[in-house]
């Protein structure tokens, strides 16, 4: 099963080499690692679900060619080697993020990527296999049908042109410039609990900003990201960000306005992120004893006595510097940044 809009030929525009070298998708090393009679070793997951009981690896020996990239390998095996393979793409130059795999244990678009010497090639990860590397999009844009995807605005539409200042979008540009290729989810390491969060991964939550960071929509958009996205499973860990192929900084721009934005529509649900104010806004500084405290109350040393223990005994709380402890030099300082900070507007 192969899908796609063009294929980059031999003759044709190097769409390729452009790509490669201005956004540096392939580092130098990965580019200059292979050369013209060279070998790609692929192994490559195959899994029909309706055939196979597990998926299972198979190897392949692609012949390189200059400035071959992963998807012109998968090309290769299912034309030339004339494989019943099952990978997906369309655009062929990063605009429509079809093609993601994984590549050696990392997101890449398949269309942008430079062959390596040596590649295990699987399918994106947090989402269910239909066949081979193609994963099943419907759980993702189910999630986002359930974040209400559109623009409620306070004010009617004025009708074009819309006067909008770069300032004015700002906060939403980044957002704006998601594939919705779900690397980011891949990569997402919350998403490994499975059944254990509710959490929407990054994915659906970037497209949720295309209209919840819009300065022109009017609709409660923090309740919806508690509810439908639970955004605060985030552990803030970045690897999104590491495998998003555009560049998106999905926590510093996305999530963490977001993060806000729940905690000012209901900070009674966002307990953790109220006392972690509440004890810098204090102290001025990090005080784990006093945040665990705040977040889960006394009860706390009844119900996990033991780890109470551990963590006194590894250093990891303090009780002296919580209950006696004075508060970090410069407190004034850290408290006139706090002035207004709570109704801080993304
Ligand atoms: S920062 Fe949050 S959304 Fe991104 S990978 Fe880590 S947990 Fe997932
Ligand atoms: S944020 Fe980046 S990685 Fe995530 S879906 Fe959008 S383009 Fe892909
Ligand atoms: S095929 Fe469209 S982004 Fe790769």
């Amino acid at each position: 099963m192969v899908s796609g809009a063009n294929q980059i030929t031999e003759g044709g525009i190097d769409a390729r080499r452009l790509g490669q070298e201005e956004s540096g998708d392939s580092s130098p090393a990965r580019l200059a690692s292979l050369g013209e009679g060279d070998t790609v070793r692929v192994r490559l997951q195959r899994f029909d679900p309706t055939r196979d009981e597990a998926p299972y690896t198979e190897s392949y020996e692609v012949p390189y060619s200059k400035l071959m990239r992963v998807l012109d390998v998968l090309n290769y095996i299912a034309e030339d080697l004339e494989e019943d393979l099952a990978y997906r793409w369309y655009c062929g130059v990063k605009k429509c993020g079809a093609c993601a795999v994984r590549v050696n244990g990392r997101e890449v678009l398949s269309c942008w990527e430079a062959a390596e010497p040596d590649m295990v090639i699987e399918p994106l990860r947090h989402a269910p296999v239909i066949r081979d590397t193609v994963v099943d999009r419907a759980p993702h844009e189910e999630r986002i049908k359930r974040m209400s995807p559109w623009l409620e605005r306070a004010e009617p539409y004025p009708g074009f042109p819309e006067r909008l200042s770069h300032r004015d979008m700002g906060g939403v540009v980044h957002a704006l410039n998601c594939l919705s290729c779900m690397c980011c989810t891949s990569a997402c390491p919350v998403l490994d609990l499975g059944a254990d969060t509710d959490f929407a991964g990054p994915a659906p939550l970037v497209q949720f900003a295309q209209q919840a960071l819009d300065p022109r929509d009017a609709m409660d958009r923090g309740r919806i990201a508690l509810d439908e996205g639970s955004v605060f499973d985030c552990v803030s860990c970045y690897r999104c960000e590491e495998a998003c192929p555009v560049g998106i900084p999905v926590v510093s721009a996305i999530i963490e306005p977001l993060k806000a934005m729940a905690y000012r529509s209901m900070p009674a649900r966002a307990g953790h992120v109220g006392a972690f104010l509440d004890v810098i806004e204090g102290r001025g500084r990090i005080d784990p004893s006093a945040l665990v405290l705040k977040t889960q109350g006394w009860g706390v040393l009844l119900r996990s006595p033991g780890r109470t223990l551990r963590l006194l005994v590894r250093g990891k709380i303090d009780p002296l510097k919580t209950f006696f402890g004075d508060a970090a030099k410069g407190i004034a300082e850290v408290r006139r940044l706090f002035d207004g900070t709570r109704d801080w507007k993304p």
